[in-house]
């Protein structure tokens, strides 16, 4: 390995991509802004009290006695007081006199396949559906597992658990029924709610025979309740009760009991890299104020004008969080699209937008990073003058997608919001605010008020300023999880013991020369280079940077010389033509960009990345081609033959210099 320059320490990251692009927010949106730069100062001054502020947003059955009690790493907010979530997101705008206002524009895949749900309507559908579940014996503490397309029965679902207080594990629709099964297992479910299937990609496509493989093993399932969506042909059995039957029949009145701040809310599954899959838990009162309270301050929010679009599943936190309680917490109006982007034209997102007059969009660089390489030739013919703010989630934004993003969709008008959370934060953690924040391309920017997040290095010490390290949280938050269904002990190990004291999130960061914090990718996917720790994610932004690359994953494959080289994968932009000099290309432009350190020793043009259900780039799989192993376990993958497209591309591959 090369030696380091004598007299600096070895960083735990380094810092190699330099962006010197600022864009200031227009000045309408600052003047009218919901929250101005005086948040961060109240928040630093005051921090609980912020967030007493941002709770009082809501309406409370029984005032808190205590904001916070913190026993680490266990937390319990507004202690003491009372709430009904539903009643918060669906009926206390209806009293307010805003019944008639749309909750949700549902598009379904199917083009003219769409339904309005008003407040009013919302409620009426909640309560028959909470009186449906207590009929079905569901009460409050029960878990009930829900396995559903992006249909509006699935929000009703979700609200009718949290009214009488059962705890809801929705569990992605993609997943299989052995995935299902443990779901259900490790959270002991009585009651399955699905549907016959969904629209996806202009085919109707099976739920209830998943749901019926699963349960057949799950001898604690009570009933199934079934939707009918598609009107596939499905086995029946004693268990199974149809929505139509039940739910219809119901009185459309309900109280909704206050529950404590503390109860369960919801379970959300997440995978992590490895091993059985981590029951996260999130309560009631902490998780409806920093929801609420983002949804409001990210995407400045105004519920009488706006009409917002997550394009999110709602089987991942960002739909639980930005689809389901945030907006409706705030009254928003919001459109559901139940289908892909590419059914059935490549143009339907923004066919989509132009119909609603979409004002937010909130996505994720997967998709964005698609949508450049399908071109800028199909956005353009679409009217999307409304669209005011755009949002992005999910990894990093490389640079040059967000300048495409905000310049073709944004019409380079718009504020782009890099959100940087997880399903254990609950919400928004580290994200520009759009009135405020001179946003720069592929930074996350600065902690939310309210919020103490840091870099630190291998011994817990903040990084300065152009330094590199991990992303950590010093002060626990309103939504934070609050254990391991099941596991405390795996709670404790898995997020507080790296670094005593602080939640540890499992992600690289730099805080550049200003201050403000870009996200580097999972501390897994590091890469060692010659005794320099490299981010995926600066040379991945390199490579996209190049205007023949639409995307790019790149990993540290074993090396004689440099202990890691770095391999690159790439998918070119639509109209552009695989060059023989291409690799070279490339490699020099990375070179020029972030210096000769991170030049990669390979480069393959591929004609897919391996992702999984939730638009992720499996490294880990790009790692067994790099090192020409056999590929390891693809089961999560969302297509499982892209690892055959992209292993024939391997002979080709050759090694440069
Ligand atoms: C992981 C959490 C948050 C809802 C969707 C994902 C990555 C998320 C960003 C961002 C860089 C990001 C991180 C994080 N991530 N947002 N804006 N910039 N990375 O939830 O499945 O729990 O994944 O997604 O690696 O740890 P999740």
């Amino acid at each position: 390995m090369a030696p380091e320059t004598p007299g600096t320490e070895p960083q735990a990251l380094s810092n190699l991509l330099h962006e010197n692009r600022r864009f200031a927010p227009p000045a309408d949106l600052a003047a009218a802004a919901n929250v101005t730069a005086e948040a961060y100062d109240e928040a630093a001054a005051d921090r609980l009290g912020f967030w007493e502020r941002a709770a009082d947003r809501l309406t409370w059955a029984k005032r808190w006695d205590t904001t916070l009690e913190w026993n680490p790493p266990f937390a319990k907010w507004f202690v003491g007081g009372q709430l009904n979530i539903a009643y918060n997101c669906v009926d206390r705008h209806v009293e307010a006199g805003r019944g008639d206002k749309v909750a949700y524009h549902w598009e379904g895949e199917p083009e003219g396949d769409s339904r309005t749900l008003t407040y009013a309507d919302l409620q009426r559908e909640v309560n028959k559906t909470a009186n449906a579940l207590q009929e079905l014996g569901v009460g409050k503490g029960d878990r009930v597992a829900i396995y559903m397309p992006m249909i509006p029965e699935l929000p009703i679902a979700m609200l009718a658990c949290a009214r009488i207080g059962a705890v809801h594990s929705v569990v992605f629709g993609g997943f299989s029924a052995s995935a299902l099964k443990s779901r259900i297992d490790d959270a002991d479910a009585k009651l399955v709610i699905t549907a016959d299937g969904g629209y996806r990609r202009g085919a109707p496509s099976a739920l209830k025979p998943t749901v019926d493989e699963a349960v057949a093993e799950c001898p604690q399932i009570e009933h199934v309740l079934v939707v009918r969506r598609t009107n596939q042909e499905i086995s029946t059995y004693d268990r199974d009760v149809f929505w139509a039957d039940i739910v219809e029949r119901q009185s459309d009145q309900h109280a909704p009991e206050p529950h404590d701040a503390e109860d369960p809310l919801f379970i959300l599954y997440t995978s992590g890299t490895t091993g059985k899959p981590k029951g996260i838990l999130h309560t009631t009162g902490g998780y409806l104020t920093q929801t609420s309270w983002t949804h409001n301050a990210v995407f400045d929010l105004k519920p009488e004008t706006d009409i917002y679009w997550c394009t999110a599943d709602i089987g991942w936190v960002t739909g639980h969080s930005y689809i389901v309680y945030g907006p409706l917490a705030n009254g928003a109006t919001s459109v559901i699209y139940e289908g892909t982007p590419d059914t059935p034209h490549r143009g339907r997102f923004w066919e989509i937008v132009q119909k609603y007059k979409i004002t937010i969009l909130y996505t994720a660089p997967t998709a964005i990073r698609t949508f450049m390489k399908w071109g800028d030739d199909i956005p353009a013919k679409f009217d999307m003058s409304s669209l005011r703010i755009l949002g992005s989630v999910g990894e990093p934004i490389n640079p040059e997608a967000y300048v495409w993003y905000r310049e073709h969709i944004g019409a380079g008008r718009t504020p782009v919001v890099d959100t940087w959370w997880q399903t254990e934060t609950g919400a928004v953690m580290i994200s520009p605010l759009p009135g405020v924040t001179s946003g720069k391309p592929g930074a996350a920017m600065r902690p939310l008020p309210g919020i103490v997040a840091d870099v630190v290095d291998d011994q817990g010490q903040s990084v300065p300023n152009g330094g590199g390290g991990y992303l950590a949280i010093r002060e626990p938050w309103p939504s934070m999880l609050r254990t391991i269904w099941g596991d405390d002990q795996r709670y404790i190990d898995t997020y507080w013991s790296r670094f005593p004291g602080m939640y540890f999130a499992g992600d690289g960061a730099k805080r550049d020369e200003d201050g403000d914090i870009w996200l580097l990718g999972r501390v897994d996917d590091v890469m060692l280079v010659s005794g320099h720790n490299i981010s995926t994610t600066e040379v991945e932004s390199a490579l996209v940077s190049h205007p023949k690359v639409a995307e790019a994953a790149v990993v540290g494959a074993t090396d004689p010389v440099t202990g890691q080289a770095i391999v690159s994968f790439v998918i070119l932009r639509g109209s552009v033509e695989e060059s023989a000099d291409i690799a070279a290309e490339l490699r020099n432009h990375v070179a020029k960009t972030l210096g000769p350190i991170a030049k990669p020793r390979q480069i393959l043009v591929v004609p897919e990345l391996p992702k999984t259900r939730s638009g992720k780039i499996m490294r880990r799989l790009l790692r067994d081609v790099a090192e020409n192993r056999s590929v390891g376990d693809v089961t999560t993958l969302a297509d499982s033959t892209v690892m055959n497209l992209i292993s024939e591309k391997l002979p080709s591959a050759k090694s440069e210099d």
